[in-house]
């Protein structure tokens, strides 16, 4: 038997699909991924749509993603760019890099979006060259979040544009139990943020197809 839709998720595709439609090369991402066998944890249509605009709203020309997975997110972010603009994004799995480079390619974005392989604490520190980035976007493993904002922040000039997915946890955030290490993570992370005399910041709650969380939006002062 399968659950009956609740009304948050029927008002997300109400919304998806007026604002986010998808295309033949997002279907394919999220075909290849589960194909490939990566987990379903892409950032839903609207997520993604978000993502784009907040990219085009602060005009980003550089933009860094630690967490490809089959680079779904990806796309959407690197659509928001300008013909110069570039795009690199993090992953640690070689298996799902390959993955994402495929489907960037299909999509168009192959010279514009890089993926670099590695876990994102050891790739990070060779970026230098490639930033400031404008809007650099956090969903990895979220027991390293806070450590990502902090390695983040040599890489990020006054104004860049720091998300973070994944922050609320179905509410877990409030009182993380031991064993939940990505509760525990974004939790210290929020916490970070909150009291980044560098950033000023919010959270978002976020409910929908993917259950409820939230997207931390931050700006460096
Ligand atoms: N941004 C993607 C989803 C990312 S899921 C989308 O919305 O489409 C999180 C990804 O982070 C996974 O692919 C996982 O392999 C990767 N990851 C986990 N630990 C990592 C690490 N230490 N460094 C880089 N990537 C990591
Ligand atoms: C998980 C990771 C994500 O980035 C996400 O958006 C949802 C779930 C996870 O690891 O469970
Ligand atoms: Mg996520």
């Amino acid at each position: 038997m399968t659950d009956a839709p609740d009304l948050f998720s029927i008002l997300d595709h109400y919304i998806d699909d007026l604002f986010a439609p998808s295309d033949e090369a997002l279907d394919g991402a999220l075909r290849s991924a589960r194909q490939n066998g990566l987990p379903e944890i892409e950032i839903s249509r609207g997520q993604g749509k978000l993502l784009y605009l907040f990219a085009k709203l602060i005009g980003a020309k550089r933009i860094l993603e630690i967490g490809t997975l089959g680079g779904y997110s990806t796309i959407w972010l690197a659509r928001a760019l300008p013909e110069d603009g570039k795009l690199t994004t993090l992953e640690y799995e070689p298996d799902f890099a390959k993955v994402a480079e495929g489907n960037l390619e299909r999509a168009g974005l192959g010279d514009q979006a890089e993926v670099i392989v590695g876990a994102a604490l050891d790739t990070l520190p060779r970026l230098k060259e490639q930033g400031p980035f404008d809007l650099v976007f956090l969903d990895a493993d979220k027991i390293n979040y806070a450590a990502y904002l902090d390695a983040v922040m040599d890489h990020v000039r006054p104004g860049s544009l720091i998300l973070a997915d994944n922050v609320i946890r179905k509410g877990a955030v409030l009182a993380p139990r031991a064993d939940d290490a990505s509760a525990n993570g974004a939790r210290a992370f929020n916490k970070a943020l909150a009291a980044d005399d560098r950033l000023e910041a919010v959270v978002v709650q976020q409910v929908g197809v993917k259950g409820h969380d939230g997207l931390a939006v931050a700006r460096v002062k």
